[in-house]
């Protein structure tokens, strides 16, 4: 089997907590062929044919320097069989106009090309905005940029309000406030850029404090979780905001959200997904680049990306 990574460039990543560094080595494991690139290295040619400028990659165990590279060489997609989008956001027009690069592959191959997760997913699948349709699951939210009905919006809600912006992440810009905040209008003005840019106004979940809950899908089926617990000084439940991982199980609560969305995420090629989960509460449905292998590896004794590749050799 021939595997392309569509990544951030290979010596900007975190070893120790990478996911696409798990999902290589797998692919090493089983045999198959490597390369990576970064999405400015995709171009198309020769009608409706995607290629990549790529090195082929061989992962060592980390203590002997992780990989060995090749030489750079010049691909077309449809040399490869499966293809992982593992770029981190932001999710800008460049990152939506490689997932048409991508499609590419799939068309130009006749279908031979995998790619996951399933572009057509990644580019309409708005983390937030996707939870929202699982109605019951998800706290009351409103998405909007009219800063009235914002406000209005928190002044209705009985305990604290959390904005966020729609496209953030790792806890990028959220804050929590509530009606008789005197910086809450300020903070709402500052968030929408004075009523120009969308956010999400969302009840706000006490149930935080016992942090927010990671759980990873593969195809559909959930196979892990872990607890990401804010640090004394942040109320924010993200790793590099000084939150805690724990180990957790996963709830019958949680098993009813996982089935709720199990048909959507099969159906639609959304292979490696990660969701999160406050006091019972679905808040993202993380499509793109989703990481916590590793954590969840460490803290359950799994290996998340045996069975991810598992479920791709499945699907062959
Ligand atoms: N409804 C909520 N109730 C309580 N805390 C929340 C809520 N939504 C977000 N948060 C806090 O903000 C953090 C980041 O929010 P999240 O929606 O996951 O955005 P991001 O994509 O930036 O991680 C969460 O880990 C949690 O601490
Ligand atoms: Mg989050």
């Amino acid at each position: 089997m021939n595997t392309l990574y569509v990544m951030d460039p290979l010596a900007s990543l975190n070893l120790a907590g990478d996911s696409t560094y798990m999902l290589m080595q797998e692919s090493t494991r089983r045999g198959a062929s490597v390369a990576w690139c970064t999405p400015s290295d995709l171009y198309a040619r020769e009608g409706a044919v995607p290629w990549a400028r790529c090195q082929p990659v061989v992962t060592r165990p980390v203590e002997a320097g992780a990989f060995d590279t090749g030489a750079w060489g010049e691909r077309p997609l449809t040399d490869f069989d499966v293809i992982w989008m593992r770029k981190d956001p932001p999710f800008d027009m460049t990152y939506i106009f490689t997932t048409y690069l991508l499609e590419m592959a799939t068309t130009a191959s006749g279908g031979r090309t995998r790619v996951y997760n399933h572009p057509q997913g990644l580019r309409s699948r708005n983390e937030k905005l996707f939870a929202l349709q699982f109605a019951g699951l998800t706290p009351p939210t409103l998405v909007s940029h009219e800063i009235a009905r914002i406000v209005a919006f928190a002044e209705a809600l009985p305990g604290k309000v959390v904005l966020k912006p729609w496209d953030g992440n790792g806890g990028r810009g959220v804050l929590v406030s509530h009606k008789d905040d005197s910086n809450l209008r300020s903070m709402i003005e500052l968030l929408t850029g004075e009523g120009k840019h969308y956010i999400l106004a969302q009840r706000h979940l006490p149930e935080i404090v016992d942090g927010d809950k990671r759980i990873l899908l593969v195809n559909g089926e959930p196979v892990g979780a872990m607890l990401r617990v804010p640090g004394p000084k942040d109320h924010r439940g993200n790793m590099h905001v000084g939150a805690t991982v724990h180990g957790c199980a996963i709830t019958e609560r949680e098993q009813t959200i996982c089935a709720a969305i199990s048909g959507m995420l099969k159906a639609e090629g959304q292979l490696f997904v990660g969701i999160d989960v406050i006091g019972g509460y679905l808040t993202e449905i993380n499509v793109t680049s989703p990481t916590g292998i590793q954590e969840i590896n460490r803290l359950q004794g799994v290996q998340v990306e045996r069975q991810i590749w598992d479920a791709i050799e499945a699907l062959a």
